[in-house]
């Protein structure tokens, strides 16, 4: 096995997060060098411990992205996700209903808010071997790839917080909303089962 190579992160204020990622050909998507990229994002986003990572969050603007949760001391509520690399995905809702998400970015230092996020949607796109994916997501694991999704049209979770007093820092979340959001979190597991 190769040795693997840790990316640097866009830091909030890099166009490269606002950049409209570009889609990825299944003749690129079979190359070397794409696929040791694929390599390169899955370890930058487990050596920062994030939930997921965005080819645009690590300077490459193309439409692949890695989400993986298991004893994520950054989000220790949140259901465990299977390591997915999902390549031109799309996300559909299916439902009309929002819950809302306290969500950070590893692009984003020290800051969470409160986004709202479909608890159930359609994604589809393709594997890192170009095979089609058609999956379900629900839940806290829904809003988790509503916001990888949204890295690669250029959107930031804090162009989406509404209610902007849900600012706060890491500790100040830990302080004063972790325990409620940990129990919203299971209710929302307990109806939407994600
Ligand atoms: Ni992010």
């Amino acid at each position: 096995m190769c040795a693997v190579t840790l990316l640097k992160i866009a830091q909030i204020g890099e166009p490269v997060l606002r950049q409209l990622a570009a889609p990825v050909s299944p003749e690129a998507l079979k190359s070397e060098a794409i696929q040791t990229f694929i390599d390169d994002l899955i370890a930058t986003m487990r050596d920062a411990n994030g939930a997921g990572l965005a080819a645009n969050q690590v300077f490459r603007p193309l439409r692949i992205c890695a989400i993986e949760v298991s004893d994520n001391p950054r989000y220790p509520y949140k259901p465990k996700i299977p390591l997915t690399v999902l390549v031109n995905p799309v996300v559909t809702p299916l439902t009309g209903m929002t819950f809302d998400n306290y969500e950070g970015c590893l692009s984003v230092p020290n800051l969470r808010g409160l986004v709202p996020r479909y608890p159930h949607a359609r994604v589809t796109g393709l594997d890192r071997e170009g095979q089609p994916v058609d999956m379900e997501v629900k839940g806290l694991t829904a809003g988790t790839f509503q916001h990888e999704l949204d890295h690669l049209d250029g959107r930031l979770f804090v162009d989406r917080v509404i209610d902007r007093a849900s600012f706060c820092t890491w500790d100040a979340f830990a302080r004063y909303h972790q325990a409620d959001f940990a129990e919203r979190a299971r209710e929302i597991v307990d109806v939407w089962g994600g």
